[in-house]
């Protein structure tokens, strides 16, 4: 690259020219969330073998990301987003589909370290439970 090109690129990523908006960024937290909930429910579902310390680490690292799209829903990010406007206008009942979400994931991670497969299934349910829950009431229609 032209020392040129490389100075323009580093000045303009550095004011953040292209950074993801807090839009982009939490559809991408939670693509992540999807990934590790999917292969997952390959397992609960028996389509894959159950490995239990790997199932184990999938249950740990849904836990570790599950909090992290909430921390990007900014006032006024809604814009180019599926992101309805109730979840700032009705703030205490997004916040409560949060809290419920995190519980949830806990009791799956607790059951995937026990290696506990009957209650495995019944928490991987209750987690699945609130992503429809929260999208029902909180996300809109694809754009
Ligand atoms: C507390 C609310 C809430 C919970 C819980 C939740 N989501 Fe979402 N999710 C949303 C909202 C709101 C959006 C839209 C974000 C946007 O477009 O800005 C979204 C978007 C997504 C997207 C991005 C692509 C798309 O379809 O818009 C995926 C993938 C996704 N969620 C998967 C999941 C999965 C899997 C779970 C459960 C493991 C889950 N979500 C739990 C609220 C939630």
């Amino acid at each position: 690259m032209k020392p040129s090109l490389l100075l323009l690129c580093t000045l303009l990523c550095a004011q953040g020219v292209f950074a993801d908006t807090p839009a982009q960024t939490r559809v991408k937290e939670f693509k992540t969330l999807l990934r590790s909930f999917e292969s997952m429910g390959t397992v609960v579902r028996g389509r894959d073998a159950y490995r239990p310390d790997v199932f184990a680490r999938q249950a740990a690292t849904l836990k570790a990301d599950a909090g992290k799209p909430f921390a990007n829903f900014p006032a006024g990010s809604q814009a180019d987003s599926r992101a309805k406007a109730e979840i700032w206008s009705q703030s205490a009942r997004f916040k409560h589909e949060q809290a419920t979400f995190l519980q949830r994931v806990d009791t799956l991670d607790a059951a995937a370290r026990a290696k506990d497969m009957a209650a495995i299934r019944i928490s991987y349910g209750a987690v699945a439970q609130s992503c429809k829950s929260c999208h029902d009431a909180f996300r809109g229609p694809a754009k």
